[in-house]
């Protein structure tokens, strides 16, 4: 009697060993899966994320400055030319920026080296670095596999120019100015106001 109960108990471990086995290796492929998810295949299909990086874009602004005339005529911008840079500086304190050419910029840098390097940079104005830093990687990968899928356009942006250096482009004057002093009033409804 004794002894059919130890084989019985002995029966009973070694189906729960096999029980936790068959867990354990039931368990593993999805563990696995899991990575693979997070890591190399977007968990949101590829057409979404376009969708998602071309909304992003679009109330992110970053057209205003990094496609030429879109912040005067939007409309009159056609998507095949949106990114591609613009040659007109921006001078300040800081020196001359260029907003640069995004859709080459993503040609020479891979989608976990943007993400690292839209969250890290903290470059010269007017670029809102501050914004796009705080972008989740969720946002910021659909934002490159969109600038990505335009393809590759146009010329690469002029390079930064040091403060002090004359840049050999145009450039937007954004140099603190003092108001002039002038004795003669600026309009006529000043110069009523005034008699
Ligand atoms: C107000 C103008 C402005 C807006 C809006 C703007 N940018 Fe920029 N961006 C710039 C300028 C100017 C630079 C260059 C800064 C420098 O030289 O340090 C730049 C640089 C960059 C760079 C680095 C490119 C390189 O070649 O190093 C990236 C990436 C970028 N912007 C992405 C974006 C994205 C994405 C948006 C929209 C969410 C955006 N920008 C909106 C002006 C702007």
């Amino acid at each position: 009697m004794k002894m059919k109960i130890q084989t019985h108990r002995l029966l009973v471990a070694v189906a729960t060993l096999v029980v936790a086995g068959c867990a354990a290796t039931e368990h593993k492929p999805q563990a696995t899966t899991q990575v693979v998810e997070s890591t190399q295949q977007p968990r949101i299909a590829a057409d979404s994320r376009i969708a998602a990086g071309r909304y992003l874009v679009r109330v992110g602004g970053c057209n205003d400055c990094h496609t030429a005339g879109y912040m005067q005529a939007p409309s009159a911008i056609p998507e095949s030319q949106w990114l591609t840079g613009v040659p007109v500086g921006w001078q300040g304190p800081w020196g001359t920026t260029y907003a640069g050419n995004l859709r080459l910029f993503v040609q020479q840098i891979d989608e976990d080296a943007w993400v690292k390097y839209l969250h890290t940079r903290t470059a010269r104005p007017p670029m809102p670095w501050t914004a796009v830093n705080a972008m989740s990687d969720e946002d910021l990968r659909a934002l490159y596999v969109y600038i990505k899928s335009l393809g590759p356009a146009g010329e690469l942006a002029p390079a930064f120019v040091p403060p002090g250096e004359q840049p050999k482009t145009p450039f937007l004057n954004l140099n603190p100015v003092m108001p002039q002093s002038s004795s003669a009033p600026a309009n006529e409804s000043e110069k009523q106001h005034c008699q």
